[in-house]
């Protein structure tokens, strides 16, 4: 039996409480929430509460802490984690700053010890199915990319504070999964150009944002974001492999290639087949079959397998660090109108 922490029991740090409850070979060994709300949690589990997480990590010495505190806490919580040779799964994003994030996964590798980053698409079949059928070569070379996260956060979202002030946004909290999955299928995004709006809300932090991706490997991209907007085009909808989401099938990304085109997470896949590759003939339809397993609970027995010593994190800190590299720069494009590298930004951060 494994025993696990969770660190920060709000939205998510929750729903890790229930899945380490569902899961098997594995126990909530405590909770460290200095919240009043905590305290019935922590009677719900049956498990102690901490107010403080070191002295719950020193107290429990559990094999492995979930970190799910908001975003400006993780690179500390991570820190307290490696000192004690705790491996850790973080939530994204790895830190709030990328100087944080180099600092944090220099110190795992250092360690030896292993911190996984809460990218938990990459635990989905369907995003795992896209990487092979691109790098297969079956939609041949890639040409362009389209995506789409649009949802309706609801008002009570915005009564706690971080989520009102720049950080706590929709480009932090909801496109960094998305960039993890396009760097994962198509590959690294070079650069980025991008338009904020906040007039939705008129609140601090964006809402709505318009960005042009351009990928190492010279393909372009499109993402439209908006956490204002009511609309199915989420893959948390689209896919039904999310927690809380009902679903809806339907697409978020398009990957578009020479010969074929793959929608994503519908596995709907379009190839020109006929030899003379005219674009009046019809293309042919192909539908991948997916094993339909849900994200969350193939990322919490990834990380059992981490603590376990039977794997290494398939999204490690450096892994979370491009992501979050990635992430800035739409951010800072957007705020100073201008292209940005990814590459600048870790360059001028190492
Ligand atoms: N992977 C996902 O699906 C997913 C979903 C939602 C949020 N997140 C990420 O998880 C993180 C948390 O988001 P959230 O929406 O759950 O936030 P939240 O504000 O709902 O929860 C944060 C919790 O941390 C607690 N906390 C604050 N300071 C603490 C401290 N020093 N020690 C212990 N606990 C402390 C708060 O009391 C609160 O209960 C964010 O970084 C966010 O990006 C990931």
């Amino acid at each position: 039996m494994i025993r696990l922490a969770v660190i920060g029991a709000g939205l998510i740090g929750r729903e890790h409480c229930q899945l380490i409850r569902d899961h098997d070979g594995v126990e909530l060994a405590a909770i460290a929430d200095p919240s009043p709300e905590a305290d019935a949690l922590a009677r719900e589990y049956g498990c102690p509460l901490f107010r403080d997480y070191a002295a719950m990590l020193d107290s429990a010495a559990p094999d492995g802490a979930i970190v799910a505190l908001p975003t400006t806490l993780h690179a500390e919580a991570g820190h307290a984690c490696l000192d004690r040779g705790i491996p850790s799964l973080i939530e994204k994003p790895v830190a709030d700053t990328l100087s944080a994030a180099l600092n944090l996964t220099e110190a795992s590798e250092a360690a030896n010890v292993p911190i996984l980053i809460g990218h938990h698409r990459r635990h989905s079949p369907d995003m795992r199915e896209a990487r092979r059928i691109v790098a297969e070569g079956a939609l041949g070379d890639i040409v362009a990319v389209n995506g789409l996260w649009m949802a309706d956060k609801p008002d009570a979202y915005f009564d706690t504070d971080w989520r009102r002030q720049p950080g706590g946004g929709p480009i932090l909290i909801n496109l960094i999964h998305d960039i993890d999955c396009l760097r994962f299928i198509v590959g690294e995004i070079a650069e980025v150009r991008a338009f904020a709006s906040s007039t939705a809300r008129g609140f601090e932090v964006e809402d709505t944002v318009s960005i042009a991706l351009r990928f190492e490997n010279g393909v372009l991209g499109s993402f439209l974001l908006s956490d204002a907007a009511a609309s199915p085009f989420t893959w948390e909808t689209t896919s039904g492999q999310a927690l809380y989401f009902p679903h809806r099938a339907g697409d978020c990304y398009v990957i578009a290639g020479r010969t074929g085109t793959l929608a994503i997470p519908s596995m709907r896949l379009w190839r020109r087949d006929a030899p003379d590759h005219h674009w009046q003939h019809p293309l042919v339809e192909k539908q991948t079959p997916l094993d339909g397993s849900r994200t969350y609970p193939n990322q919490l027995e990834h990380f059992l397998d981490i603590i376990r010593g039977r794997a290494n994190p398939v999204v490690s800190a450096r892994d979370g660090t491009h992501s979050l590299a990635t992430a800035l720069a739409v951010q800072i494009a957007a705020r100073e109108d201008r292209t940005v590298a990814v590459q600048d930004l870790l360059t001028a951060a190492a």
